[in-house]
């Protein structure tokens, strides 16, 4: 399949137009469209045609029970798609348009496909302005899942979306680097006054706690214990995993640079930015990776992705990273490195 990649400006959405078109009549066709979003970028289907989901599970290689996000264009258009609740709206008029997805039960309009069998299903808006365009003119329910391979990565480059799904899938909307660089929270909400944390985000449990009861499911710092049933499918799957080994090691600067002196494995180091220089100094045959300052998590979050990919060019024994604090928007960086880990941790 031969795959249209065009470059859209988001301060300039006029100058788009007959993109922003085209993108709409692949999906209202059936078709597939990758689509720049402020959390990373999504590949798009229309949520309604079951057929467009079976597609989306094949370019991915994903399992067809790790259900889909259906992206809308306004909070308000929820209510065609679940059943909402006074929470729902308390929620949407804090976070959205925003990185926030919730779960609730689905009707029948959205096909068991895109549901992955579930009797719920994941919504969220996205406050991308070319993503926010290619939903409303497309008039449907965009389901998207983050456009990488499965088992890599989330992209937040065009780039990476290239590499993954070049004649893969019809259309790749190239809108720049993601804002923040890590998938959305994704939260079930309970009843009207609970939610339960099932993915962490740049929306915070701490944010969260301002407005309802939050239980963080424990597969968001664990795995899933032998036997458990996953909340949330995809907590089940190894994700963001680079193609060497991850460790994660849980120590200050000093302790790393003793633990690994002795070391003869060719290894790669991701750092915080204050680290680089002087582990390169003392390991000069180690390729190391900046993930940006340590006490920058929102750097971290747009650059983990990346450094992930980047340390896929070449063959490492080990990668060593730093194991992230769990506080704001901490967790979702532990959350994600202890899965490219498969939650190898070492306490130094
Ligand atoms: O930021 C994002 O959320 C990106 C952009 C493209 O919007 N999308 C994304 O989608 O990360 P995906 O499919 O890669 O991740 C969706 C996660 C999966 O872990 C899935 O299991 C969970 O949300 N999920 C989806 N529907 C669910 C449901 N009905 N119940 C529980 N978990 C659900
Ligand atoms: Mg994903």
């Amino acid at each position: 399949m031969e795959t249209k990649i065009v470059k859209i400006s988001p301060e300039n959405l006029e100058k788009s137009k007959n993109d922003i078109k085209l993108a709409a009549e692949i999906i209202n066709s059936g078709g597939l469209v990758a689509i720049p979003t402020e959390t990373v970028y999504g590949l798009g289907g229309d949520g309604t045609n079951p057929s467009a989901a079976k597609k989306i599970y094949e370019a991915k290689g994903r399992p067809s029970d790790n259900p889909l996000i259906i992206h809308i264009a306004e909070p308000s258009d929820a209510e065609k798609y679940i059943y909402t609740n006074e929470l729902y709206y308390k929620l949407a008029s804090k976070f959205m348009p925003g990185p926030l997805t919730v779960v609730m039960k689905a009707r029948d309009i959205i096909p068991t496909e895109t549901r992955g069998g579930l009797s719920t299903v994941a919504v969220r808006c996205p406050s991308n302005p070319s993503a926010n365009a290619i939903i409303k003119e497309s008039g449907v329910p965009i389901a998207a899942p983050s456009a990488n391979l499965s088992g890599k990565p989330s992209p937040t480059t065009a780039q990476h979306v290239i590499e993954d799904m070049t004649g893969r899938i019809d259309m790749i909307i190239d809108g720049g680097d993601c804002e923040f660089g890590l998938e959305s929270t994704v939260i079930s909400i309970d009843n009207d006054t609970s939610v339960t944390l099932l993915r962490p985000g740049r929306v915070t449990a701490e944010e969260l706690s301002f407005i309802a009861q939050v239980n963080i499911a424990s597969a968001v710092t664990e795995g899933l214990r032998e036997g458990e049933a996953a909340l949330s499918p995809g907590m089940k799957y190894r994700h963001y995993a680079p193609s060497s080994p991850v460790v994660l090691l849980d120590g200050d600067f000093s302790k790393i640079k003793a633990y690994l002196s002795d070391s003869t494995e060719k290894f790669a180091l991701i750092a915080y930015e204050e680290d680089v220089q002087s582990f390169r100094d003392v390991f000069p045959d180690a390729d190391v990776f900046s993930i940006g300052g340590r006490e920058d998590t929102a750097s971290q979050a747009h650059l983990l992705f990346s450094v992930l990919r980047k340390t896929d060019k070449k063959n490492y024994d080990k990668i060593y990273a730093p194991l992230p604090s769990r506080a704001g928007i901490g967790l979702a960086l532990y959350n994600r490195m202890i899965r490219a880990a498969a939650h190898t941790i070492i306490k130094l």
